[in-house]
């Protein structure tokens, strides 16, 4: 039988209008453009304001965008998995709302929670429909309004986090283009070093959580750092080497934006020149599961057919992994 391949034939990103810069935040907490740019790479981040403004309104515009730029018709979707720690509400799932806001109304959905990996795990687990020859049409988004679990009094966090979406559509292909590989890993002992404590099933909201400032995301970030640098470069490093590929044979690094500092030592253990990293921290921030999507998107126009892309992504759970992918078309 012929081997399918899942490949992408779209990307497109949608970050909000409203602009947060490091000046802003030097008003809410006490710190400084300088701290922020020397030790993030983070000059401003988008945030999503207005009332009752979930995350699914910005994946709706991702997707919205996807197809329309794909001439694809929403009642040929098939699947829609959307990544996101920020859902709309526990449930429903925030990719159910997209399904429909966007009219794909054959499509079956649901929602994948793995952090800063959640676009890698999605994607892979999207491929493996097409894989599998079940699923022709299968839209993949990594979404977050991180600004509603940022706890803006609290400046090691507030800094680090931004709003955004960013969405492909996976079609299958007999041809050697599309994901390649793929090394997916958690680690759920790392909880206690990035979580949020309350809200979920284990300490429901009371007052005294909300007292507590319990419901905003919290990161002992210099352990988390430790742990970013080493596992996403051990894990791209090791697809790399499972499919015979050195530095100069990877046309794209895209990795996880949390921390400039973290992409480059990346990079080098990588031996892949930072000219061949995509970044976009400086202007996004960390955006959790758009990150990935969302470079994509920005260096779409720089991307050839044939070009070899390692993804990358560490985050909570802990949650990390790196996916070999051949990129499928010429810009258009
Ligand atoms: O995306 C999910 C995965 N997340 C990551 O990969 C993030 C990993 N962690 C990081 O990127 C970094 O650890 C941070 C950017 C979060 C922090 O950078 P750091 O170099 O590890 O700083 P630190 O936490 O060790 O703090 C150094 C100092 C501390 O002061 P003292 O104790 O040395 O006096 C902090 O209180 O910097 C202080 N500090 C700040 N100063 C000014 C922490 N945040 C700020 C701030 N402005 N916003």
């Amino acid at each position: 039988m012929t081997k399918l391949r899942a490949m992408i034939t779209g990307i497109q990103g949608y970050v909000p209008e409203y602009i947060l810069t490091n000046k802003e935040l030097e008003k809410l907490v006490e710190t400084n453009d300088e701290w922020i740019v020397s030790r993030t790479g983070i000059k401003e981040r988008r945030i999503l304001k207005g009332e009752n403004q979930g995350t699914s309104v910005m994946g709706i515009e991702a997707v919205k965008g996807l197809l329309e730029k794909t001439g694809t018709n929403p009642m040929d979707i098939e699947l829609i998995i959307c990544a996101t720690v920020t859902p709309d509400m526990p449930f429903p799932a925030t990719a159910n709302i997209i399904a429909d806001k966007v009219g794909a109304k054959k499509s079956f959905s649901f929602d994948i929670s793995a952090a800063c990996s959640g676009f890698l795990y999605a994607l892979q687990m999207g491929s493996q429909f097409i894989q599998a020859g079940t699923h022709k049409k299968v839209i993949v988004v990594g979404a977050d309004k991180m600004s509603s679990i940022v706890d803006y009094t609290d400046r090691t966090t507030c800094i680090l986090f931004g709003d955004g979406a960013g969405a492909v559509l996976l079609e299958a292909t007999t041809e050697d283009y599309g994901i390649m590989d793929a090394i997916l890993k958690s680690d759920g002992s790392g909880e206690h070093f990035l979580h949020m404590k309350a809200g979920g099933s284990r300490r429901p909201a009371t007052l005294e959580t909300l007292e507590a400032r319990e419901h905003y995301a919290f990161q002992e970030g210099s352990t988390v750092y430790k742990f970013a640098v080493t596992n996403m470069a051990d894990v791209s490093a090791e697809v790399m080497e499972r499919n015979g590929l050195k530095g100069e044979d990877v046309a794209w690094l895209v990795p996880h934006q949390a921390n400039k500092r973290i992409i480059d030592a990346t990079a080098n253990r990588m031996g892949i020149g930072q000219d061949k990293v995509m970044m976009n921290i400086e202007k996004y921030g960390n955006t959790t599961a758009a990150t990935i999507p969302l470079c994509l998107w920005d260096y779409e126009s720089q991307l050839k057919k044939g070009d070899n892309l390692i993804l990358a992504a560490f985050g909570g759970g802990f949650t990390w992994g790196s996916i070999y992918l051949k990129w499928a078309y010429d810009p258009k």
